[in-house]
């Protein structure tokens, strides 16, 4: 994730900017720059690798100005250089980005026209030169910016710098977190609170689809059809940890909140975005093309993602693969096949059980691969491979964000594999990668659907028990709605293989009993329509988690539906952890439970 920060000052911002991104570094960065506003213009310096090269440049080549932004960056598109890092800059304006637009291309092709061309090969640019043309057609710098957001698609944390105005900032938020600070006469900007503890606690966060017109007399935030809306101003507790709840009640709501962020973050790992390609970091102790067999093991969210896996390795690598939980896996002692390989998923990277079978399965010969989001744990330290999710610390015990960073990881695994394997054609890959790409907007247009799912937690919180049902690559989700449910509200869920009803859970429907459907559209829709008409012929409540073409199938005599934006079928189960998660979150908060420490669970179970 890149970190951001800005300062509208009444004392020189060099060195503070610098400072502060300091703040910034854990969120990872491979390259910094800054940008002010002084009697000479707009004016930066930027330089690869650590901010301690940034500071030398600094030192060496003084920036003056009372106004500025800056940003570490964790390379999405094009390599972490010098002419890549941020601010990206014409002679009018200077933009800092955090997220990936997944339409640069277009915008640069439309500009390119009119004679604005890239220095750079980053997605970022094309914002400063699309704002720079409306500014050149005489727009104001608010007029620009108010004209450009609408054309962007994808995840966005911007900040903007204007020439000729070292009073105003404008800042804009859709899929990445953004703070303004407020001052005596100072003004800040940035990632989050922490990054501007050492000048305020008094803090406004930005929500989903704000934008900020900054000045030192006043924040003006509007949603992006221009309309002003209220944001709470309130003293951070930012100061104490990094891990600051935001404007969120619970870490778990701000770890949901993050995914478009996290989502895209991983990704940026694993795919090159200038080419839309995967492009594995790691270097692989094994070779897909050559792999007999692919073993799964890990516990609880973990292991839904393993299973989701499964699914997506045999369909587009024609790998076959087993999944097991870790805790039987580890006293089966299954043969395993020659010249497989086992991959264990952790979030902490400490699970006993996962550990245990990830040692069985290294006695057996296996090449071991880890999925972790703890990069410097046991089990990480154990594999001959480790792919990271870089969804950063998720504090809440149960597991969100982890899960879908798990999954996007995983996805890009599966067509890295299947190219390998020759099972995937070029463009049938690019047509996944693209699916991959496009899914944080998907992800922040889903939680924008958050009130309405709260609505319907009202329903579950009035249950004893509720059954969720899934289909094929839907199914490990049905599952895994059922846990998030149970373990943060306490209230019996079970999910089940929607093809299953008919051999026993059918004899549970009533109608006290909701019923929780994760059926996106695709080629198994009709069959668990089939069954959702099943249960509400015998008086069940059905909750439909669907997009709308979903909705127009299913017909009438359901009793909710949640409708997700439409996404191509490899990304679904991504998307659908977004409803699920939800559901069980408001769910908890109406049962009064401790939503981030729920009762006799512990974040990472380090014990059998
Ligand atoms: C998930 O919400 C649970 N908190 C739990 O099942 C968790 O996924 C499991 O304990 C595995 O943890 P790990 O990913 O750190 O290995």
């Amino acid at each position: 994730m890149c970190g951001i920060v800005g300062i509208i000052g009444v004392e020189p911002v060099a060195n503070r900017l610098v400072e502060a991104l300091r703040r910034l570094e854990y969120r990872g960065y491979d390259s910094a720059g800054i940008a002010t506003l002084s009697a000479v213009g707009l004016d930066r310096r930027r330089a690869e690798g650590k901010l301690n090269n940034l500071a030398s440049r600094l030192e060496n080549d003084p920036l003056d100005g009372l106004i500025g932004i800056g940003h570490t960056r964790w390379a999405t598109h094009g390599g972490a250089t010098e002419s890549n890092a941020h601010p990206h800059s014409t002679d009018k304006v200077a933009v800092v980005h955090n997220g990936i637009i997944e339409n640069f291309k277009d915008l640069l092709e439309d500009l390119e026209r009119d004679g604005y061309l890239p220095a750079s090969q980053t997605d970022t640019e094309s914002i400063a030169l699309w704002v720079t043309r409306e500014l050149d057609r005489g727009a104001s710098p608010r007029e620009a910016v108010a004209a450009t957001l609408p054309r962007l698609r994808g995840t966005f944390g911007l900040a903007f710098l204007f020439a000729g105005d070292e009073k105003l900032l404008i800042a804009a938020r859709q899929g990445s977190p953004l703070a303004i600070g407020h001052g005596q006469e100072e003004m800040y900007l940035g990632s989050d609170a922490f990054a501007l503890a050492p000048f305020t606690k008094q803090i406004t966060y930005l929500e989903e689809g704000d934008w900020a017109v900054i000045t030192p007399q006043k924040v003006e935030i509007l949603d992006f059809d221009g309309r002003p809306v209220e944001r709470i101003r309130q003293v951070s507790s930012a100061s104490a940890a990094l891990a600051d709840k935001g404007n969120h009640r619970h870490f778990m709501a701000k770890e949901i909140a993050e995914q478009p962020e996290t989502v895209s973050h991983t990704l940026a790992h694993y795919i090159d975005l200038s080419n839309e390609t995967v492009s594995l970091r790691e270097s692989l102790p094994f070779d897909f093309a050559e792999l007999s067999r692919l073993t799964i093991t890990a516990c609880g969210t973990a292991y839904y993602a393993g299973l989701v896996a499964k699914y997506w390795f045999e369909r587009y690598a024609r790998l076959a693969v087993d999944v097991d939980v870790a805790s039987e896996f580890r006293y089966r002692e299954p043969p395993l096949a020659e010249n497989g390989l086992t991959l264990v998923i952790s979030q902490s990277g400490e699970t006993a059980d996962t550990l245990a079978a990830l040692r069985y399965s290294a006695r057996e010969g296996q090449h071991i691969a880890a999925l972790v989001n703890v990069q410097e744990s046991t089990i990480a330290r154990e594999s001959h491979v480790v792919f990271p999710t870089l969804c950063g610390p998720e504090i809440g015990v149960a597991s969100t964000k982890a899960f879908t960073a798990q999954l996007t990881a995983l996805a890009s695994l599966v067509i890295a594999a299947g190219e390998a394997r020759g099972v995937l054609s070029a463009s049938r890959a690019h047509e996944l990668v693209r699916a991959l790409i496009e899914l944080p907007s998907a992800i922040s247009e889903a939680l924008r659907h958050e009130k309405s799912i709260e609505g319907l937690a009202r329903q579950l919180a009035r249950a004893s028990d509720v059954l969720y049902l899934g289909r094929g690559q839907m199914f490990p989700l049905a599952l895994e709605g059922a846990l998030k449910l149970k373990e943060i509200s306490y209230i019996h869920a079970e999910g089940y293989a929607a093809g299953e009803l008919k051999h026993g859970p059918i004899a549970l429907v009533n109608e006290e009993m909701p019923v929780v459907v994760v059926a996106p559209s695709d080629e198994l829709m009709e069959k668990t329509l089939s069954n959702m008409h099943e249960v509400a012929a015998r008086g069940g409540k059905i909750i439909l988690i669907t997009d709308a073409e979903g909705v127009a199938e299913a017909g009438d005599g359901i009793s909710d539906i949640i409708e997700m934006p439409r996404v191509h079928p490899f990304v679904a189960p991504i998307l659908a952890s977004i409803p699920v998660q939800l559901l069980a979150y408001h769910t908890a908060v109406f049962m009064g439970t401790d939503v981030d420490q729920p009762r006799n669970l512990a974040k990472s179970v380090t014990v059998e």
